[in-house]
């Protein structure tokens, strides 16, 4: 390990470049990778240099910046259309995250909507960059602390189970789900998390697991066939998942075997919490259905460093996400309070967004 941080924050503006931990080297090397043009910014969430909804949304807002900032130009209209050739770019890394698109949209509505010079107007967009990366890290403390008020109170102290790392790697810093963890370990309501591995790309087992060494939180890994059997032995008090898309019935998009881990709570009677901010909710679809999966690459599943896992010539199958169906979900943790899925139906929670 190259060395070890006191405060994780995968994305930082620094020396007018963004500097992103490199997750994809994590947990042997904590290694910084900097980004300077938008295109690389583009690679870089492709590749998952860079991941996490949240996390994602901060960089494709610095993305934005860097791509405004290369446009060559003093007319305001041309500025504007190769801006949204930026955009573009941005939104098609990857699919399933809303987060991403939200805040593509927010930086191009500020190009849009700023009078003045195409200068003045990219100095707001790096504000605006900033001003995204600021409002995430409030946003998931002020989570953290829902979260903690909403966990069970019987035993004080909970062991919580999460699935793949919604954490400060996934964020601005501290995380949604792990932001909950940390405000439960911070009041010593905290026995312990299980981490599930979260195949294929063990996001569980390397970044949840990294971070919460880097804290002294007590961990425990294990592979995602073991959660039902964990929980049938009284293990796990409540699970914690994050959100890359909740529909606006409250069906929710995360990591791959998130459904599993839902169905197995419920089975066992153990509240399953969803930890995201409020942009994480996509009012425009009705329900999960319509949440676009992205589909990786299958080398994901038969490979692992650089030994092939199967026979080849096979099929496989390589959907990121899932949907776990709003009737599982105890409540929905945003900056805001908790809500449970039918409250999203509400008109004050839609304004919220
Ligand atoms: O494919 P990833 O690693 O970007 O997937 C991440 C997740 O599924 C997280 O749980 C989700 O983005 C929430 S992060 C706070």
């Amino acid at each position: 390990m190259t060395n070890s941080p006191n405060q994780v924050y995968p994305v930082i503006w620094h020396n007018d470049s963004v500097s992103l931990i490199d997750q994809t080297r994590l947990p042997n090397e904590y290694a910084f990778v900097e980004i300077h043009r938008s295109e690389d910014m583009a690679r870089a969430i492709k590749t998952m240099i860079v991941r996490g909804a949240p996390a994602i949304g901060v960089a494709a807002a610095y993305g934005m910046y860097l791509g405004a900032r290369e446009i060559e130009t003093s007319d305001r209209h041309d500025f504007l259309e190769n801006l949204d050739k930026v955009a573009q770019l941005l939104r098609s890394t990857r699919p399933t995250a809303v987060n991403l698109f939200w805040a593509i949209g927010r930086m191009l509505k500020t190009a849009y909507e700023t009078t003045g010079t195409v200068e003045q107007i990219k100095q707001i967009l790096l504000q605006t960059a900033q001003d995204i990366n600021t409002e995430d890290l409030q946003t998931c403390q002020a989570i953290g602390d829902h979260g903690l008020a909403v966990l069970p109170t019987n035993p004080r102290k909970l062991t919580i189970l999460t699935h793949c790392n919604a954490g400060a790697l996934a964020t601005a810093g501290y995380g949604t789900a792990l932001g909950i963890v940390r405000s439960a370990w911070r009041e010593s309501r905290l026995e312990r998390v299980f981490a599930d591995e979260t195949r294929p790309r063990l996001q569980g087992a390397k970044l949840t697991a990294w971070e919460c060494v880097q804290e002294g939180i007590p961990v425990t890994v294990i592979t995602d066939n073991m959660a039902a059997h964990c929980m049938k032995q009284n293990l796990i008090h409540a699970v914690v998942v994050g959100a890359d898309r909740i529909a606006a019935n409250g069906d929710t998009a995360n990591k791959i075997g998130t459904y599993s881990v839902a169905i197995a709570a419920k089975a066992h009677n153990i509240p399953f919490f969803v930890a995201a901010p409020l942009s994480t909710i996509d009012f425009e679809l009705s329900d999960g259905s319509q949440i676009p999966i992205e589909e990786r690459n299958p080398e994901e599943i038969y490979q692992i460093g650089n030994t092939i896992l199967t026979p080849s010539n096979l099929d496989f199958y390589n959907p990121a996400f899932d949907v776990t169906p709003a009737e599982l979900i105890t409540a929905i943790v945003t900056e805001n309070g908790a809500f449970t899925p039918s409250d999203l139906a509400q008109s004050q929670i839609k304004q919220m967004v």
